[in-house]
């Protein structure tokens, strides 16, 4: 199993689309994924796919029922573990909550090849949890400066709190493939100046479409409702090349990860 946060610092720049999709595209190459709605006090996940799950993280916290009894198996192949909507003490984990998720991921996720963490967005205490529980990070960002800005606010934070190096761009809603490249060398520029330890890649760069929106009102991926177009081409290939970043060694990979959960 591979574990991977996305994040932004900043809000509404895509996270919960690229997961969503990047999901149906990696369940289509029968990869297993699952999505933990992370951004635990707003679920959008369910939202965005037109569910209705009876259960939420709020029975796993209040020790009802178990991680693996709250996970919701979607029509798309994909399966996530639903957030709470407007609950606020779920904005703000305390240490015995994380501790009872972590212990029951073991047991819940290992059947799974991906998992995702769609973070929410901000600096806060579980953005920094769930990204250092997660095997690597993606960090997404729009051509916007305030997006850049909070995405390396975002790194800073991760790096200093969380002794975490290594970063997976990807730059959503750009005009072409040339846009997206310059704003990766515009971020690396001030990572390298600023961060010397810090390494980041470019993992892939999304087109701006209006077909997100479309999708979004109608509670369906982009992928399903607009398959042939230029973004649901680069989702495609990210998760191809999601799919060839996997070791082989599955069980080691897990073992690490659960070495990770024993150090937070
Ligand atoms: N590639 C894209 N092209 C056009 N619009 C997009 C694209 N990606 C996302 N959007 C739009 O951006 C908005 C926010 O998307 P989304 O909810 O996925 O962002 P988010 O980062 O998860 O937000 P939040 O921080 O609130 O969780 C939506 O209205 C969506 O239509
Ligand atoms: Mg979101």
């Amino acid at each position: 199993m591979k574990s991977f946060s996305v994040a932004s610092g900043k809000g509404g720049v895509g996270k919960t689309s690229f997961v969503i999709n990047l999901s149906l595209a990696l369940s289509q190459l029968n990869q297993r994924v699952v999505i933990f709605d992370a951004d635990l006090g707003l679920a959008n996940v369910d939202i965005m796919l037109g569910l209705s799950p009876k259960f939420d993280i709020r029975y796993v916290l209040n020790g009802t029922l178990t991680l693996k009894e709250i996970i919701y198996q979607t029509e798309y192949k994909f399966s996530i573990i639903p957030a709470g909507a407007g609950v606020y003490e779920l904005t703000q984990l305390n240490s015995s909550q994380k501790l009872l998720l972590k212990t029951q991921m073991e047991e819940a996720l290992y059947p799974y090849d991906y998992l995702f963490f769609d973070i929410s967005a901000g600096i806060s205490d579980n953005v920094l949890f769930f990204s250092q529980l997660a095997d690597e990070r993606i960090v997404l960002v729009t051509p916007e400066p305030t997006s850049m800005a909070d995405a390396y606010a975002y790194i800073k934070v991760v790096y200093k709190k969380g002794r975490i190096k290594n970063f997976q761009l990807v730059v959503n809603m750009v005009k072409d493939e040339e846009e997206g490249k310059k704003i990766y060398q515009q971020l690396l520029y001030v990572v390298e100046k600023f961060l010397p330890e810090v390494k980041l890649s470019l993992l892939g760069v999304l087109h701006y479409d209006e077909c997100v929106k479309k999708a979004i009102r109608s509670q369906v991926p982009y992928l399903m409702l607009c398959p042939d177009t230029k973004l649901s081409a680069k989702i495609k290939e990210i998760a191809y090349k999601l799919l060839n970043q996997k070791s082989q060694k599955k069980e080691l990979e897990f073992q690490e990860f659960l070495e990770r959960f024993s150090q937070l």
